[in-house]
């Protein structure tokens, strides 16, 4: 039997719809955890206050535009938080808490933070929503698929911080969600992982719905599932674990 012990886990947002509720469960984890909320998770509060209460209480969980370094053994580099794809859109709720923060202003922001990064170290990358530069079909790991025409619907200022970031060091993993693993219209479903030139590894973990049951009633969860060795990338899945943490499923993307 596969227990499941991560030595960390990786929020990657639209946890809730702004319930400070499901936060709080999440600080319960007796495991070390890092949050980056998605666009859901601002709730509809253009005071932004829903956003702030999350951010309070997840404290030193929460990331965005920062970086922080897990136990001398990992970089994890968070960019701007609650993205939604399509180029550059700073909404409401996330104006509200950080100010009017211009595409070029968000780039300089994770490009600061990225300094302090530990060259021997690997480097993740955490987003919301993908960066753009990766296809613009329906089915591209980030293509919008809801209405024609498709489109490439990344995230602008990610794309930009990944390839200057790339000039001085390497990304091992960029890791988002968002961008829904089947597809709008009956299009079937998402490319959810990609390796660029650089060999940089990109990881769409939004397999939606999380939950899903067989027909004798069993429940299973999707988690994605990485793990290094020796400063390096080993293993990238899929996974469908049973309750009792045995896994069900598993598609193996390196
Ligand atoms: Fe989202």
């Amino acid at each position: 039997m596969s227990i499941i012990k991560p030595d960390i886990v990786l929020f990657v947002g639209d946890i809730s719809d702004g319930s400070v509720k499901i936060i709080k469960k999440i600080n319960l984890l007796n495991i070390p955890t890092f949050v980056m909320l998605g666009n859901h998770d601002r709730g509809k509060d253009s005071s932004g206050e829903t956003l702030l209460k999350q951010i309070r209480v997840l404290g030193e969980k929460y990331c965005a535009w920062d970086l922080k370094i897990f136990n001398n053994q990992l970089n994890i580099l968070s960019a701007r938080p609650c993205s939604s794809g399509g180029g550059y859109y700073l909404s409401n709720e996330v104006k509200a808490v950080y100010g009017p923060i211009s595409e070029e202003e968000s780039v300089n922001k994770i490009l600061k933070s990225s300094e302090k990064n530990i060259q021997d170290l690997p480097l993740i990358f955490m987003s919301h929503s993908g960066p753009s530069g990766l296809g613009s079909d329906p089915n591209s790991i980030c293509g919008k698929d809801w209405k024609e025409p498709s489109c490439d619907w990344g995230d602008r200022d990610l794309a930009i911080s990944i390839s200057e970031i790339q000039k001085t060091r390497k990304i091992d993993l960029v890791i988002f969600g968002h961008m829904h693993n089947r597809l709008k219209r009956n299009q079937g479903f998402r490319k959810m992982s990609k390796i660029d030139k650089k060999g940089t590894f990109y990881l769409n973990s939004a397999i939606v719905p999380r939950y899903k049951t067989n027909t004798k009633g069993e429940l299973f969860v999707n988690f994605s599932w990485v793990e290094f060795a020796e400063n390096k990338l080993k293993h990238i899945s899929h996974r469908w674990y049973s309750e009792l943490g045995e896994i069900f499923e598993e598609e193996i993307l390196f």
